[in-house]
């Protein structure tokens, strides 16, 4: 694991949208794996920047997304659809229907899930995923667990998610308690790994994720088994490394 620790979430921001902008540099076609969540929305602002500037452009591009609130329509404001088109997607180049997240409206979760592996699998191998860290060390929605879930699934959020992601719903209520993710055999399998981690709130599990034992109560933990991992870190969460 490679470990940049930055001032604050301005520099984590810049080094985040140059790590991606030199991927697509180099591979203009390139499969990113792509996140939702609070982390990386400075670095998506910077990658438009680039964009706008004619530095990088995403029209060969294709997208996966690591996870989808179940039930939630992609026109909803807080799905992750609306999140990846009004945070990116609406602002740069890339081509709509080259970009996936898995089907928030596919009641059968079996079905998503097989669904959303094909899609993985047909997209030809990620070449960069992008992760946040949950609270609770999780990657994805892939939750504090007894095993490592390998393929994409349907969980149930814990309390300590649905705490965090509650702040973007008018009430606890809202959030919905099931969502579609991919498993560890996807954001392994990617070529390369991007973490973003800001906030004194994440200090304590960056800590355990990078220097703790490999578990799946630490989801994240998990990352140490990869050859290409880089961890962006401020300050606050970098405390304690
Ligand atoms: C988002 C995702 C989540 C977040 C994590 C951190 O697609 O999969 O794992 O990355 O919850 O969220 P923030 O960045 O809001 O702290």
């Amino acid at each position: 694991m490679v470990i940049k620790k930055v001032t604050d979430y301005e520099e984590l921001s810049k080094k985040g949208a140059q790590f991606i902008a030199a991927q697509i540099i180099m591979k203009p076609n390139c499969v990113l794996g792509l996140a939702t969540g609070g982390s990386p929305v400075g670095t998506y602002q910077r990658l438009i920047k680039a964009y706008q500037d004619g530095s990088i452009s995403f029209k060969d591009i294709t997208s996966v997304n690591l996870d989808e609130y179940k039930g939630l329509d992609g026109t909803h404001p807080q799905s992750y659809r609306y999140f990846m088109n009004t945070n990116l997607f609406d602002h740069v180049d890339i081509v709509k229907e080259n970009t996936y997240l898995p089907d928030g409206l596919e009641p059968d979760s079996e079905k998503a899930c097989t669904d959303y592996e094909a899609i993985i699998d047909g997209v030809g191998g990620i070449d960069l995923q992008l992760l946040g860290l949950g609270h609770n060390g999780h990657i994805g929605f892939n939750e504090p667990n007894t095993v490592f879930e390998k393929n994409t699934h349907c969980v149930e959020l814990t309390q300590s998610t649905i705490d965090a992601n509650t702040r973007y719903f008018n009430s606890s209520d809202e959030v919905p308690r099931q969502a579609y993710t991919m498993g560890y055999r996807g954001i392994l399998s990617a070529k390369k790994i991007l973490v973003l981690v800001s906030g004194s709130a994440k200090a304590s599990i960056l800590a355990q994720v990078v220097n703790g034992p490999i578990t799946p109560e630490v989801p994240a933990s998990i990352l140490q088994l990869h050859p290409d991992v880089t961890i962006i870190a401020d300050a606050e969460a970098a405390a304690l490394l």
